[in-house]
């Protein structure tokens, strides 16, 4: 699986939340900029600002990634429980697509927390709830519980995105906007819909018999052909200020 493509195609999913967002929070003349959980990073490396950039990840390959991607942050191999900064030292501290991931993302967030100027802001992008995810027509409904096992057995929590708001509020990390995003149009494209299936595939491997994952391939490609296809996976976002 080639995660940069994979990252890169979820950027696209929030692309505007994140100008409108990071407009709000005043990105262009932050001093210090950090991303927690950065990846390979697909959204670092489009960032414009004045300031400074950083990125931190547990992962040291997605790291060495990330170096070619966006060579201008300064990028630490770390843990989002615990960060290597000082109390108050960003303007913004974000994360997109990490929470779910995190084994104690309350901590998390009080660490976001920690690290953000009174007054500045934390953003968290993108968190799904794959529990209320839809899926059409009924012969693909096995293919999110197969999605969702999945992601338990990787060690996320599928449905955190709908506790995003309430562990901003446990942090005290006062909301200013929060929802789910809109228009999330997976697989929009023939390009799309294969990069999901390398996702899926790679997911399932394992644990799903191959026939059983290629048959279910099937079927979503004819219900696409159809115009029946509904896949629809609340997406949440919280940002507020420390
Ligand atoms: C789905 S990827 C998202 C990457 C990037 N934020 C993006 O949207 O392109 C989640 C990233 O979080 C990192 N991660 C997971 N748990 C972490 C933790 N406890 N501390 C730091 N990074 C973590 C993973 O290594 C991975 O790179």
């Amino acid at each position: 699986m080639d995660w940069h493509t994979r990252y890169t195609q979820q950027a696209t999913w929030t692309r505007d939340l994140r100008a409108y967002l990071f407009e709000k929070a005043g990105l262009a003349n932050a001093r210090r900029v950090l991303e927690v959980g950065c990846g390979t990073g697909a959204i670092l490396r489009g960032l414009v600002t004045s300031g400074s950039l950083y990125g931190l990840d547990l992962n040291p390959a997605a790291l060495a990634e990330c170096r070619v991607h966006a060579p201008e942050a300064a990028l630490v191999h770390g843990n989002a429980l615990s960060l290597p900064y000082s109390n108050k030292s960003f303007d913004i501290v974000y994360c997109h697509f990490l929470l779910l991931w995190v084994r104690d993302p309350l901590q998390a967030l009080l660490e976001m927390k920690r690290v953000t100027k009174s007054g500045g802001y934390i953003l968290a992008f993108a968190e799904p709830d794959y529990s209320n995810r839809i899926d059409k027509p009924e012969e693909l409904v096995q293919l999110g519980k197969w999605q969702v096992e999945s992601l338990k057995r990787q060690g996320a929590n599928p449905s955190f995105g709908g506790r995003l708001a309430e562990s901003f509020f446990q942090a005290g990390i006062k909301i200013n906007e929060t929802g789910t995003i809109q228009g999330v149009e997976k697989e929009s494209s023939p390009e799309e819909w294969e990069i999901e299936w390398a996702v899926i595939e790679s997911d399932l491997a394992g644990f799903v018999p191959v026939e059983d994952i290629q048959r279910m391939k099937r079927s979503d490609q004819r219900a696409r052909a159809r115009g029946e296809r509904v896949l629809h996976v609340p997406t949440f976002f919280a940002w507020g200020q420390a």
